[in-house]
């Protein structure tokens, strides 16, 4: 049994789908303080398999184990982590308590329950944006983050090689590029409790007047049309990527300490994104462009052939499906 920890909104709820369509049983650990229980409905709708829910916190020590006496977890998938770059600037005790202070928690119980398997939520924010140049692949070095919620990531990934090095653990960092979309069902989706930042979800708002235009921050990059690129992944590419880590990791008995860039490989500008949603949707996108945000890379995508070759894993959803998906959650919700 799989214990998913957080983020239950998104990445974790689209990862427990994929898990039980794999006939993996999984147990979703949440605190619901950005997310509503009404997920595990949702999964259960989609699966016809209800996953074990626990409302807990993973700074609380005896909340988790609690989990670890009640059920039999062979394996953790790590999401709870803040993940809002301008809020860690705003608040940087903030993201190093819950980011580092968490895992630490986290992994200290399941060393003493003798659990050594997990998959981290890791981020393409760990490449150094100085040393580092896309497409970036997991030799590329980290550090020197632009922000405290990527140092957390970096420091999170320090911490785990550690306990690969001096306690032999098995440890999977994903190292997400920018998860977009839905499940097609519109059951599932980024349903955050605070107001979304992600370009994507923004986007949308705009489309459903919650939000007069959309700020592009930054047009004159050195890209064909001078804003940024990225590499926006369907989330459920995404969590494809997280059941074929975990099948890795069951099979694999080695001390392992294994990062994998989780992205398509396709570099895509804002505006491309925004003709995207235009294109799909047959609305028109209100934008302006406004000052660049200073933590923002100029060119951030992944070289995904080892996540290929060893995950037998790649991206298969165009970004036209995601952008399809998103738009209709959004009018199922
Ligand atoms: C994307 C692009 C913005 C909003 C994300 C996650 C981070 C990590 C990496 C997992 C940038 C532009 C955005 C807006 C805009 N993923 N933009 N107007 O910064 O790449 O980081 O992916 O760990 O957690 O946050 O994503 O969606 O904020 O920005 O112009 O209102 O869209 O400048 O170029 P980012 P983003």
């Amino acid at each position: 049994m799989l214990l998913l920890t957080g983020w239950t909104w998104f990445i974790g709820s689209h990862t427990a789908v994929a898990l039980l369509e794999a006939w993996v049983e999984v147990v979703l650990f949440d605190n619901l303080s950005n997310s509503k229980s009404t997920v595990v409905d949702a999964i259960e709708r989609i699966t016809g398999k209800r996953p074990y829910f626990v409302h807990g916190d993973v700074t609380n020590r005896h909340d988790l184990q609690t989990v670890f006496q009640d059920f039999t977890i062979d394996g953790v998938i790590h999401f709870a982590a803040k993940k809002a770059v301008w809020e860690s600037c705003e608040d940087p005790w903030l993201y190093y308590h819950e980011n580092i202070v968490w895992l630490i928690t986290l992994t200290q119980v399941m060393e003493q329950c003798a659990c050594k398997k997990i998959v981290f939520s890791s981020s393409c924010t760990v490449y150094d944006p100085i040393a580092s140049k896309a497409p970036y692949d997991e030799s590329a070095p980290i550090g020197n983050a632009f922000s405290p919620y990527w140092t957390t990531k970096c420091m999170s990934e320090m911490l785990l090689r550690d306990l690969t090095l001096h306690k032999h653990w098995q440890v999977i960092p994903l190292r997400y590029f920018n998860p977009i979309g839905a499940h097609p069902s519109g059951l599932i989706f980024e349903d955050a409790a605070q107001p979304p930042t992600n370009l994507l979800p923004v986007i949308m708002q705009t489309l459903t007047w919650q939000r007069d235009e959309l700020s592009v921050f930054g047009d004159t990059y050195a890209t064909n049309d001078g804003t940024c690129l990225r590499d926006y992944i369907h989330v459920m590419d995404l969590a494809n990527a997280h059941r074929a880590a975990w099948k890795y990791l069951q099979n694999s008995n080695e001390v392992i300490f294994e990062p994998f860039n989780i992205g398509t490989g396709t570099p895509t500008s804002v505006i491309e994104l925004i003709q995207t949603v235009e294109s799909v949707t047959w609305q028109s996108v209100p934008y302006r462009f406004v000052a660049p945000r200073p933590w923002d890379v100029p060119i951030a995508y992944a070289l995904p052939t080892k996540a290929q070759n060893i995950l037998q894993r790649s991206a298969q959803l165009p970004i036209q499906d995601a952008v399809r998906d998103s738009w209709h959650a959004l009018w199922h919700k």
